[in-house]
């Protein structure tokens, strides 16, 4: 069976390849490669890389029916057919999003509606129902929630408050209109703060430019940047750093692997939660880190971001009772050392 990955060349995407790969699967990676890696897809994971836009409905059409060379077809002589799409690709960068939210729309949105389009049409051409999606939703589409409402559920109400998650809510309506009209087979997650790298080492988070705690943390302690920043330690949290729910890189990719294999059996619509469902201040990531690596860095405090909440911790009990999905990297020592081992292969800057 083969399994198209949209994103497949960036952060969360490659890992899912991974264990995608672990189960047998065959995957070819769809990436416009602005933030992706090639050597990461064709000489790490060793896939077919197509490197193009999603939005390009014509080379979508090709992958799907098979009739693309990276499936072993070519036009008019299908080779391996799609069963499934992962959709991980998008710009996910928020202050950006305030910035140029045209880019964002056209991308996250327009560029998923011709995505879903496609997977309608490719569905019919066999006589079906269109295929199956499983979709990289975020816990920014919960915007700023109660306090009241930590840990999040899947119920809680989403009020996303920059148009990064507004993208991202709003592919998640059409997905839910898609199903409900012509019966789209989909399971949308909302991960929490995505961390750590492969076990193995060859494979981890490097982005351009970097806006996650871990790496920026692991930047200063290795000396590539000369200080780490952090933003507002005046929130009402014991010791006044903003509280995230951290959860391992693989773990996330795991969880991918048991939604499609329930997609592909049962069908239906499925929204779950992925994170740990354990809150860890902004300090004690530091504190941790500098532990791990025995290395010490230089901190200033900023003033708050605007629309940062003060605590966003997951419930992710619908996903582990649905899918059977035991996070097996659950401690912030093992993600952040997994992080600092890889960390340590990166170039210095
Ligand atoms: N990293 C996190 O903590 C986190 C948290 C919540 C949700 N997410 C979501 O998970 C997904 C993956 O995140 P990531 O951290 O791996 O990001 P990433 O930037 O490392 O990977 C995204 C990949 O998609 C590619 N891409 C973007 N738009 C594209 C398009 N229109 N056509 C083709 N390729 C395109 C990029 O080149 C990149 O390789 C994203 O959808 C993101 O919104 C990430």
């Amino acid at each position: 069976m083969t399994i198209l990955v949209t994103g497949g060349a960036g952060y969360i995407g490659s890992h899912t390849v991974r264990a995608l790969q672990r189960q047998g699967l065959r995957v070819v990676v769809l990436d416009n490669l602005v933030y992706g890696h090639r050597p990461v897809v064709e000489q790490v994971l060793q896939v077919p890389l197509v490197v193009g836009q999603l939005g390009d409905r014509a080379l979508l059409d090709q992958l799907l029916s098979g009739e693309h060379p990276a499936t072993g077809g070519a036009p008019g002589r299908p080779g391996e057919a799609i069963e499934a799409v992962l959709h991980f690709a998008a710009y996910a960068y928020v202050g950006e999003s305030v910035a140029d939210p045209a880019r964002y729309y056209r991308n996250n949105l327009g560029d998923s509606l011709i995505l879903l389009e496609a997977l309608l049409a490719e569905g019919r051409r066999r006589g079906g129902q269109p295929l199956p999606l499983v979709f990289s939703s975020t816990c920014a589409t919960y915007g700023i929630p109660d306090p009241e409402q930590i840990p999040i559920a899947e119920t809680c109400p989403q009020r996303p408050i920059n148009p990064y998650g507004r993208s991202k809510w709003m592919v998640e309506q059409l997905i839910a209109d898609f199903g409900a009209a012509y019966g789209l087979p989909s399971v949308i997650f909302r991960y929490f703060n995505a961390a750590g790298a492969d076990p193995v080492g060859d494979l981890g988070e490097d982005h351009t430019p970097e806006t996650h705690l871990i790496p920026l943390v692991l930047d200063a302690l290795s000396g590539r940047s000369p200080y780490l920043q952090i933003f507002g330690d005046d929130y009402p949290t014991a010791d006044g750093t903003c509280i995230r729910d951290y959860i391992h890189v693989s773990d996330l990719a795991d969880a991918h692997v048991l939604g499609l294999r329930k997609l592909l059996a049962e069908g239906g619509s499925h929204v779950f939660n992925l994170g740990n469902g354990t809150g860890y201040s902004v300090q004690q990531v530091i504190d941790t880190a500098k532990a791990i690596t025995r290395r010490g860095l230089l901190a200033h405090v900023a003033p708050r971001r605007p629309g940062d909440p003060p605590v966003l911790v997951a419930s992710a009990e619908r996903a582990r009772r649905e899918l059977g999905w035991q996070p097996r990297y659950p401690e912030l020592s093992t993600i952040l050392s997994h992080a600092w081992a890889w960390h340590q292969t990166l170039i210095p800057h």
